[in-house]
């Protein structure tokens, strides 16, 4: 499964992408506004980051403007990584259709049930990112979708990628890879906790201390 970084914080994306570990990079326009930059300079920054996908999000509502939004974010970013984010709405599908048929990379955004995943991969996503998070929230088992999605997909062979998105703490990580999900997407706090555990550092400060006991001569190879 490929692990992506949820935020437009290029501090955030540096340094993971320094464990060698991130995959691509989705942004939206919440957390483009909480770094109060300029969204196409971040968004630049990010592609010249990380060389996998980068997901920047259109913020118009007809398809006319979110085909001309999308294809003006690609000319103004310049980068090859960029894919187009467009919102699962009737209008999304037409801009999701002309622009993939341009050889656009589009990540469906806001989906919250399988159906919507089917029409979103019909007219040509790249993407489909299940919010499972906000399921959750809303007391429907988010990573149920997740899995509905992927057996749809694999009946027909989509060639759409499954995007687990809205990812709140490392048991949706681990369930999304269960699910046959191709990528999840995590808040940085939430990839650093993937990293711990209470027993690896038990465990290496015990290492630690009894090859300090050893004789300085002993030690050395
Ligand atoms: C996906 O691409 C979205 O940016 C994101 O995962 C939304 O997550 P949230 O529900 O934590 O805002």
């Amino acid at each position: 499964m490929k692990i992506f970084l949820d935020t437009a914080n290029v501090k955030e994306i540096r340094e993971a992408a320094g464990w060698g570990i991130l995959d691509g990079v989705t942004t939206n326009p919440s957390l483009v506004a909480k770094e109060g930059r300029d969204f196409l300079e971040v968004v630049r920054e990010i592609c010249a980051i990380v060389p996998g996908p980068v997901s920047a999000e259109v913020v118009s509502t007809t398809a006319d403007e979110m085909i001309k939004e999308g294809r003006d974010i690609l000319r103004r970013v310049g980068a090859p990584n960029v894919v187009i984010k467009i919102p699962m709405i009737r209008e999304g599908l037409r801009a999701i259709k002309t622009l993939s048929s341009e050889g656009v990379k589009i990540n469906t955004t806001l989906i919250f049930s399988p159906s919507q995943a089917l029409l979103a991969a019909k007219a040509g996503a790249a993407m489909v990112s299940p919010f499972v998070g906000r399921l959750d929230d809303i007391s429907q088992v988010g990573m149920e979708i997740v899995r509905d999605i992927r057996t749809i997909f694999d009946n027909y062979d989509f060639k759409c990628e499954i995007l687990a998105a809205s990812i709140r703490h490392p048991v949706h990580v681990v369930e999304a890879a269960r699910m046959g999900a191709d990528i999840a997407t995590l808040p940085f706090a939430v990839l650093e906790a993937l990293i711990k555990h209470p027993l690896t550092d038990i465990g290496l400060q015990k290492f630690l201390k009894d090859w300090e006991k050893m004789p300085q001569q002993a030690r050395k190879a």
